[in-house]
């Protein structure tokens, strides 16, 4: 399944989020969305998952038009987002977190859910450690890790990630991502990893889009944008 974004523009009343933004997010690969502050990054996230309407444009999902759809319809086809800010329920275990990625299963079979748990499980260790213990017990690490693990509850085929890496310590951000690259080549699973954090989300990747200001500058293999000094300069700040 690919997504692809044909001529998307975006509107916050008077202020123009994405402006005619096409790409695709080939399947099975990382597409790392990367821009500044304000770039338009979760706007354009929350346009894929039903959250916000575009003014025009469209969203393919293989045939699938989706721009119009329901949230709830979009996560049935597969497509599931964990938003900036690593949001967890904190009166709640990291169990019942997790549980609760389950909700939107198009099947709801506990046997089913539970194996999906136990596979966050292997995944983050850290969270099997952690199980019982209330998500406020938590470190910001752990919560971004029981925030995307909700999200794997629900067996997505498209993996929309908001700043993971946002607040948290290098080497917490490092293991995530080595994680997020360990869970595509082991699932196959497509994610759209949208981040500030420009090395480590194209170090992870195959495909980036440089986005500024609302317009896509540049989408080219990870590793030819890494290579471009002056692009780098102009867009990324390193
Ligand atoms: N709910 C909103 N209402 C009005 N303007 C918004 C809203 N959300 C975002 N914006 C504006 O849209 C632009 C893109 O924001 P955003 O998508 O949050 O960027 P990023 O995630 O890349 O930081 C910014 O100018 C921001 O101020
Ligand atoms: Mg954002």
């Amino acid at each position: 399944m690919t997504l692809r974004v044909r001529g998307l523009t975006i509107d916050h009343g008077a202020i123009r989020a994405i402006a005619s933004a096409s790409f695709n997010v080939p399947k099975g690969s990382i597409t790392a969305v990367i821009g500044a502050n304000g770039a338009g990054k979760s706007t354009l996230l929350r346009t894929i998952s039903g959250l916000k309407r575009a003014t025009s444009g469209n969203i393919l999902w293989d045939e699938l038009a989706i721009d119009h759809l329901q949230t709830e319809q979009i996560v049935r086809a597969g497509i599931v987002h964990v938003p900036e800010g690593r949001s967890v329920v904190t009166e709640l275990t990291v169990f019942e977190n997790l549980a609760l990625g389950g909700v939107w299963r198009l099947r709801k079979n506990k046997a089913d859910v539970n194996e999906a748990i136990d596979e966050v499980y292997e995944l983050f260790p850290r969270l099997a450690e952690r199980r019982k213990q209330r998500a406020d017990t938590l470190s910001g690490g752990e919560r971004q890790m029981l925030a995307i693990g909700r999200g794997l509850v629900a067996r997505p085929q498209l993996l929309l990630l908001d700043e993971p890496s946002l607040g948290l310590a290098p080497l917490v951000v490092e293991q995530i991502f080595q994680t997020l690259a360990q869970l595509q080549r082991s699932s196959g699973m497509t994610i759209l990893l949208v981040e500030q954090n420009a090395m480590s989300a194209l170090r992870i990747a195959s495909q980036g889009i440089v986005l500024d200001q609302g317009q896509v500058v540049i989408a080219d293999d990870a590793r030819a944008i890494m290579n471009d000094t002056a692009l780098r300069h102009a867009y990324l700040g390193y």
